[in-house]
């Protein structure tokens, strides 16, 4: 039975390595964390991240080929393959500082493989990286004196969140990516034949190492520049009296456009798109591509903007005084069917609101705790409310951030009428009914609509 690895219990590490429990009988896999208790809460019925489907397959393959733990040397040493799903944030001081990524997790991550380890391994970054960092790996991993090999591949994730399970159960494509000697060629295929127990093998894409580390960054930087690419017309359109959705939807027909990532949206948010586009904009400069930096730049730049001039057109609704008020802020999570809410543009509004000297009143499904933990700086400030009925009492507005379908789905009469006067709703994901809003009586503002 070969041994699977996975250094980092995270959003990517766990949904994945449970995908690949169940799908694999034949391997025996392994998750370990330096946070012992995100490896608690993996062993417990309360996982530490909220994903439809995700329980049930933790529970069906957890202690009999899946397990979890905190023994990362013991872990690492027994196993054949080590994925690395450790974190990359942005980097926040020095060189590249807002920009690059902070590279220190995997740089140690890959000191303690090397530390712990008395035989040949594959190492497989699974983590979103800069292009050209398995050379580093490399250079760390085979440094050694004790004659061991390392093979380090490429083999980004590209699961979403909310989706997790269903993209990792059918996803598109797998990526894998390797060198091109006799070594490196094996080792691809090793990762291939992992996945291959239940992807088609058409699906399976081999590249060199290189394409596969920026084929990540690629991929989230053009679907990024997607909705800013439609968030940037949604200001046109609102000027104009065209309608954004209408557009998108025209435009979407044309399948050489095609009709995913146009919805437009008060901004994106997630662990990825912000972070990976910076990152890309460093590497531009740092091989003097100026323009090219500031063209990916500009992606992230309008986003900022899109979330900013929303609280804006609240705000002169609201007679340019929010002061004192309560505003409702309905979601925080960056988006539906997810706990998470790194790079939220919930979190931007709220401190947009708090500047204003109003009283937000938060509300989410599953977002309550990291909300908090978010705005810890701040929370007597900021009120956190787990019943929307309840969030929406006595306020002047609500701000829907987030598009949890339950939102879609509540009484709005009952909304209105707990609610002060004149009451406003703005729909920062044009998921809500406009007509039948205003016939309750609301003040109705959606994202590209006039
Ligand atoms: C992260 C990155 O954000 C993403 O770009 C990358 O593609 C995969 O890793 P995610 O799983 O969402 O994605 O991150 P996170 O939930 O923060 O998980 C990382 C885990 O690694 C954390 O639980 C952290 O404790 C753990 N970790 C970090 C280690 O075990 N060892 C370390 O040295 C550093
Ligand atoms: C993304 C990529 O989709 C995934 O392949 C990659 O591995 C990680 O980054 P994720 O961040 O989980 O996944 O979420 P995604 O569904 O891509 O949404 C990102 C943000 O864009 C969300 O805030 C979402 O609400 C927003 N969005 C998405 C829009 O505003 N409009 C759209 O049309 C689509």
């Amino acid at each position: 039975m070969k041994n699977i690895l996975c250094i980092g219990a995270g959003y990517v590490g766990g949904p994945t390595m449970a995908m690949i429990a169940k799908k694999c009988p034949q391997y025996r896999v392994k998750i370990v964390d330096i946070n012992a208790a995100r490896i608690d809460a993996w062993n417990s019925d309360n996982l530490p991240v909220y994903e439809p489907g995700l329980q049930e397959v933790v529970e069906s393959v957890r202690g009999k080929n899946l397990f979890f733990g905190t023994d990362i040397d013991a872990s690492i040493k027994e196993a054949d393959i080590i994925f690395v799903s450790v974190n990359t944030p942005t980097k926040t001081f020095g060189f590249g500082c807002g920009k690059a990524s902070d590279l220190q997790y995997i740089e140690k991550t890959a000191r303690s493989i090397l530390a712990a380890s008395d035989g040949n391994k594959i190492v497989v970054e699974k983590s979103t990286l800069p292009v050209r960092t398995a050379e580093s790996m490399e250079r760390i991993l085979n440094s050694n004196q004790k004659g061991i090999h390392f093979d380090v591949v490429s083999n980004p994730e590209f699961l979403a969140e909310g989706t997790a399970i269903t993209d990792l159960e059918n996803p598109d494509r797998v990526l894998i990516g390797g060198h091109t000697d006799a070594s490196g060629r094996a080792a691809v295929e090793e990762i291939a034949k992992i996945y291959a127990n239940w992807v088609p093998r058409e699906r399976i894409i081999t590249t060199n190492l290189w394409s596969s580390e920026l084929s990540k960054l690629t991929a989230n930087a053009f679907l990024a520049q997607r909705i800013s690419s439609v968030n940037s017309l949604s200001a046109l359109c609102e000027k104009t009296g065209a309608n954004i959705d209408e557009i998108a939807y025209a435009i979407g027909c044309d399948s050489r456009i095609g009709s995913k990532f146009l919805k437009a949206s008060i901004g994106f948010g997630g662990s990825c798109f912000k972070k990976d586009i910076l990152n890309l904009v460093y590497l531009c400069e740092h091989y003097g591509l100026p323009e090219v930096a500031e063209y990916w730049e500009s992606v992230v730049k309008i986003n900022e903007w899109q979330t900013t001039r929303s609280v804006k057109r609240v705000l002169r609704s609201l007679f340019n005084t929010i002061a004192g008020k309560k505003i409702a802020v309905f979601g925080f999570a960056f988006k539906a069917n997810t706990n998470d809410t790194r790079e939220s543009p919930a979190h931007l509004v709220v401190r947009e609101l708090l500047d204003e000297r109003a009283i937000p009143v938060i509300t989410d499904y599953k977002a309550l705790p990291d909300a908090k933990r978010d705005l810890s700086d701040v929370l007597d400030k900021v009120m956190f409310v787990e019943d929307p009925y309840e969030a929406a009492k006595d306020a002047h507005a609500i701000l829907l951030c987030t598009e949890w379908r339950q939102f879609a789905e509540l009484d709005w009469k009952k909304v209105y009428n707990l609610m002060s006067k004149p009451a406003l709703i703005f729909d920062g994901r044009n998921i809500l009914n406009g007509d039948e809003l205003t016939k309750i009586g609301f003040e109705f503002m959606s994202i590209g609509k006039a």
